[in-house]
């Protein structure tokens, strides 16, 4: 059992596979990148993976999410999903969608029942602009692939006011006749993604957006979600909204992640990690290690910053960017 000094327990690990991805979502990729930053490879092999995903499973892990940067550019990324299939766990993925019609048969053998794919707007410029890349048509016709399969479908959309907030009825109006389930994500701050304040669009003002044209109810929350979940009457899909700037969630976190180059991080917005490659190449016992990072973590928001949002001077937060970290 990984129970920290909160009596919270954790279940849910989410490993990211690289931090390469062949788009440039504003947001997520630092403007600054050193050069080379895509060369360097100290990353987890595919046994490294497999071992260290196998001791947090006997160490009580039932969720296992695979990540990035974008987890499918990985050359070995089938093998991965393989390996990590025997284990008797719930294997889940996000992705941006570009290559899922080449990912199809491996999630199925896999047993993974839920793809999550990140999709910010309903309009290909728009989609363009954020993105970086021209691949909207691809990644909505994958969306529809995995629907055609069954795969339950979560779309997550990151809110940014000025570029996307106005978007948010149109992705209301998709789940009137595709059974997506759509997550309006609050924008948080990463190293280099030149988050602010004004650039935030709470949970409240999406509610009031969206109230304007659709009756919505609330559906019931279990312990450990970050969203909070709402459905209009006679829609397929439903809506979400994850708050972690104006309403954080942190009293039922049950995740721990590990970075692509094995370090653990036990939040997202953690400013220490702890060296799991490093151990487990040295022949140490990396159990010892990840208990007393669990042990480690702090209340809330990786105690770097409060609900107080409006205050926040994101320069001061200690942390990696979010390709860098896994989503
Ligand atoms: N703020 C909110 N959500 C983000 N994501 C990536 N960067 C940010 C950010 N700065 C989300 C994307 C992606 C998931 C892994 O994390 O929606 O789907
Ligand atoms: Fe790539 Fe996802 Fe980051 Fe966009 S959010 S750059 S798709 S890893």
């Amino acid at each position: 059992m990984l129970k920290d000094t909160f009596n919270r327990d954790h279940h849910y690990l989410r490993i990211s596979l690289t931090d390469k991805c062949n788009l440039r979502c504003s947001y997520c990729n630092p403007v600054d990148l050193p050069k080379g930053y895509f060369a360097h490879s100290n990353k987890m092999s595919v046994d490294e993976i497999d071992t260290i995903a196998g001791t947090f499973v006997q160490l009580g892990i039932k969720k296992i999410r695979l990540t990035g940067g974008e987890p499918l550019v990985r050359k070995d990324a089938k093998e991965i999903i393989r390996r990590l299939s025997k284990y008797p766990v719930e294997l889940a993925i996000t992705t941006n969608g570009v290559f899922v019609h080449e990912f199809i048969e491996v999630f199925q053998q896999a047993g993974l029942q839920s793809v999550n794919v990140s999709l910010d707007s309903l309009k290909k410029d728009t989609n363009t602009l954020i993105t970086g890349r021209d691949e909207f048509d691809r990644v909505i016709q994958n969306i529809g692939l995995l629907l055609k399969n069954n795969f339950r479908v979560k779309i997550n959309t990151v809110v940014i006011k000025g570029v996307n907030e106005h978007e948010l009825p149109h992705f209301v109006e998709w789940t009137k006749h595709e059974p997506v389930h759509v997550r309006f994500i609050e924008f948080m701050p990463f190293t280099g993604n030149q988050w602010s304040r004004e650039k935030v669009f709470s949970h409240d003002e999406m509610l009031q957006l969206i109230a304007k044209q659709y009756a919505f109810i609330n559906l019931p929350n279990k312990k450990h979600d970050t969203d909070k979940k709402y459905a209009v009457a006679g829609h397929q899909g439903t809506f979400a909204i994850i708050s972690t700037m104006s309403r954080p969630f942190c009293s039922g976190c049950n995740r721990l992640r590990l970075t692509t180059d094995g370090k653990m991080k036990n939040c997202l917005f953690s400013k220490s990690e702890v060296d799991i490659l490093s151990a487990l190449r040295s022949g140490s016992d990396i159990v010892p290690l990840i208990k007393q990072c669990v042990w480690s973590k702090d209340e809330m928001l990786g105690g770097q910053f409060s609900t107080a949002y409006e205050k926040l001077d994101s320069s001061k937060i200690n942390n990696r960017s979010m390709i860098n970290i896994g989503g």
